[in-house]
């Protein structure tokens, strides 16, 4: 496996602990080969040395075991070069040569910003690389998030990617489709009969998906100013949730189709206007590493969305994410419609609440249904109640998203079911063209607004107020 950006943030902490996790596992072969390669001043034992590190500070601390660790090691080797030096890819092929057989599998994973993957393809294209290996054991590439910076951007990479390699070999991926609690949402809604009837405009009366994180940038501000809250989650990780909620049933054994539903929903979401969402910066952003001093860079989002189609018409879809907010959580919040009538004592009536369902994706992953009840006392009070469900319940603790990522890398296609957890070309292009709008607000418009929050809150009051107007609330599980 090449890794291009080696020595970024994205290596050290999700990557390499999640193949580590895999090594403690048994799950790669004695063969398997790391080739880190990035622009950093390093040589194979620094390169080791840094993963060393990275896995104490990011690793599974149960299985931290520094002879585990020093063995694991072993299989990491760094080539140093520029992204756009075919001479430094000739080296490259030439050392990846040396350590591979003909039975090997080549993986190139691209834990690059969007702004260098092209020069990567561009090189690899000249001098060839990525194009051995027999039949069987084709070369894989696999392209993080975001793909591109817009939607002609997904185009030409789509292009590029295109003449290097075919479909089969190139994996888009979204960690978000990895995790359990994501892949869930298709189960949840087409494993059990009693959602259908209630899963349209006639019942629902708002989806919100929140994708909160405490956390700010930590120190990937030269990242983060090019991508924006927008890039970062919206266009990627939050449109996929949102699909999943939305699309119809997909035709049964044809992973195609999941792609084709979820085109559907990217089609049919209404043209975003300005009056649609808030941008939002949180106080201190500016003072991060790499950041411009003046930055026009949003690092939070709200925003209201309509899916123009016959199930969800005029039900609206309320999005928000951001960095630096009150806690880390994402989950999907049903809202449904108020009974037609209240029946019950006018005490009663006026505390029952409409049934809300969360499926919490992280952290505390599970299922709520809220409903109303009554008190067990002689009064004729109400309150609501929860069904729970949560995944702590099984044995078996969640398995890390990029596990499964690097898994899928590693092995068949069919056996892993990989492709619904990818995204595919088109499905890329539509989700772009769904968020173009976002993106076009005139820079010096936002620089001026922002910063607009302070860490630790819900973001801007604006965004409360996008939802006031509509005489609703953001809601959160506690
Ligand atoms: C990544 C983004 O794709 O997702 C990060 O680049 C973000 O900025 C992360 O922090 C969130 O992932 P998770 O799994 O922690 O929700």
């Amino acid at each position: 496996m090449v890794i291009f950006g080696a020595s970024g943030d994205l290596t050290a902490r999700k990557l390499m602990p999640a193949v580590y996790k895999l090594d403690t596992e048994g799950l790669l072969t004695d063969k398997f080969q790391i080739v880190g390669f990035s622009r950093s001043d390093l040589d194979t034992a620094r390169f080791r040395e840094e993963m060393r590190q990275a896995l104490r500070e990011f690793g599974d601390k149960k299985l931290l075991d520094e002879e585990r660790i020093n063995k694991f090691c072993e299989r990491l080797h760094y080539v140093r070069g520029d992204y756009g030096d075919p001479e430094a890819f000739r080296r490259l092929q030439q050392f990846v040569g040396g350590q591979c057989s003909g039975d090997s599998r080549q993986v190139f994973y691209m834990a690059v910003p969007p702004s260098v993957s092209e020069a990567i393809l561009g090189c690899m294209k000249q001098v060839g690389l990525g194009q051995e290996g027999s039949d069987r054991m084709w070369p894989k590439v696999v392209m993080e998030k975001p793909f591109g910076l817009d939607l002609e951007g997904a185009r030409r990479l789509n292009q590029l990617l295109a003449q290097v390699f075919v479909e089969q070999q190139i994996y888009r991926v979204d960690h978000y489709l990895a995790k359990s609690t994501v892949q869930n949402l298709m189960v949840f809604r087409f494993g059990n009969a009693i959602w259908e009837p209630l899963w349209n405009s006639h019942y629902i009366d708002n989806v919100q998906i929140t994708a909160a994180e405490q956390i700010g940038v930590e120190g990937r501000g030269g990242y983060y100013e090019e991508s924006g809250i927008v890039r970062d989650m919206v266009q990627n990780h939050v449109l996929q949730v949102l699909s999943l909620v939305a699309m119809e049933p997909p035709v049964p054994n044809d992973f195609e189709s999941i792609h084709d539903k979820k085109i559907e929903i990217f089609k049919s979401l209404e043209p975003l206007l300005p009056e649609d969402f808030v941008f939002g910066q949180y106080e201190g952003y500016r003072q991060e590493r790499k950041v411009d001093k003046n930055s026009a860079t949003p690092t939070f989002a709200a925003l209201r969305w309509y899916i123009n189609n016959w199930r969800w018409r005029g039900v609206p879809f309320y999005i928000r994410s951001g960095k630096a907010l009150a806690r880390k959580v994402t989950e999907v919040a049903i809202t449904f419609k108020r009974v037609p009538l209240c029946v019950l004592s006018e005490e009663a009536c006026r505390n029952v609440s409409p049934n809300i369902l969360f499926m919490r994706i992280q952290p505390e992953e599970g299922i709520r249904l809220c409903f109303v009840v009554k008190t067990p006392e002689r009064t004729e009070e109400v309150a609501t109640a929860n069904l729970d469900f949560k995944y702590s319940q099984f044995e078996e603790t969640i398995p890390d998203a990029y596990e499964r990522i690097i898994l899928d890398s590693l092995c068949d296609n069919c056996v892993c079911g990989r492709q619904n957890r990818l995204w595919r070309d088109d499905a890329i292009e539509a989700a772009w063209k769904a968020v173009m709008p976002l993106l076009n607000t005139p820079k010096e418009e936002l620089a001026g607004q922002f910063p607009n929050y302070k860490p630790g809150t819900w973001g801007p009051k604006e965004a409360e107020e996008l939802l006031r107007r509509d005489g609703r609330k953001w809601i959160v599980s506690e």
